[in-house]
């Protein structure tokens, strides 16, 4: 992408469900990231709090506070400033009540630059994404396997395959697009689950991470794509090029180089006129 394309918006992204178009989404926490993330043409990005994880080493997103998140997503909005960027509330920013949800949606919006947040659940979060819709913030719902709930979710595993917790999930849907979440996404439910909300939707849009190919878009978590998380590699998310391998090369390469003193060399330092200094040594022998 060489010319700076038009800013991603709402009636953008209805119009690209509407042809029938898939969605690209990816995540991404810091400004080199989101610039060739915008140069690639990704219309989305979702500053996660798996930030927690994949920036910051925790074990579990819970750890991740409002001011992390917005941090990371000032930086991603100077990084990419046409994609439709959104803000993941972090664990408590929301869960407490319907005023701390629209005063940390809020926050997003002015101090980040965000054009959506996104907070996990279903029905019983459906008075927040209400309340945050009402208060003018695009806000996009969270079923499946919600990460912030993972303790309670009995580990990181496929979500609703069984038609109880799948009808449940569908209700879920339901109810989100009712209290005015423009999107939803589906992590980890069977893929037909996925396309039979996709295609119950009226208004919503249905993106899937390891949901299968039905929705109207896909998100993967960009460590996962390029290698450059260590701890795990889940099963849905697919390699595209290790960049994380490319790194550890590099990066051997110059311990190896500064020890044999193959680093530096002449074109990587800046030198100093002879006479300056000559005169140098002269007023360190003589201290004037
Ligand atoms: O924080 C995040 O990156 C997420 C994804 C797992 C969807 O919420």
């Amino acid at each position: 992408m060489t010319e700076q394309r038009k800013k991603i918006n709402l009636p953008y992204l209805f119009k690209k469900v509407q042809d029938g178009e898939p969605i690209t989404w990816l995540t991404c926490y810091d400004y080199p990231t989101a610039y060739l993330q915008e140069q690639a043409g990704v219309e989305m990005i979702l500053v996660g709090d798996s930030l927690g994880m994949t920036m910051l080493g925790y074990d579990s997103t819970l750890p991740v506070t409002m001011d992390d998140m917005i941090r990371h997503t000032q930086a991603v909005r100077r990084g990419a400033p046409t994609a439709f960027v959104i803000g993941d509330m972090p664990y408590m920013s929301y869960q407490p009540s319907v005023e701390t949800a629209i005063r940390n949606a809020g926050r997003f919006m002015a101090e980040a630059g965000c054009d959506a947040i996104k907070l996990e659940g279903g029905a019983q979060m459906a008075d927040k994404i209400k309340g945050i819709v009402d208060a003018g913030i695009p806000a996009i719902g969270h079923l499946g396997l919600t990460p912030q709930s993972v303790s309670a979710l009995g580990g990181f595993r496929v979500q609703g395959k069984s038609a109880a917790l799948a009808k449940r999930i569908l209700d879920d849907a339901k109810a989100l697009e009712k209290a005015g979440a423009f999107a939803i996404l589906l992590e980890l439910v069977p893929d037909r689950l996925c396309q039979l909300i996709t295609e119950q939707a009226e208004n919503c849009i249905i993106m899937s991470l390891g949901s299968g190919p039905h929705a109207h878009g896909q998100l993967l978590i960009y460590h996962d794509m390029f290698g450059l998380y260590p701890k795990f590699k889940p099963r849905m998310a697919k390699v595209f090029g290790n960049a994380g391998e490319v790194i550890l090369n590099g990066l051997k390469g110059y311990v190896q180089e500064v020890t044999t003193g193959v680093f530096p060399q002449p074109e990587n330092w800046f030198g100093m006129p002879d006479e300056e200094y000559d005169e140098l040594v002269k007023t360190m022998k003589t201290g004037a």
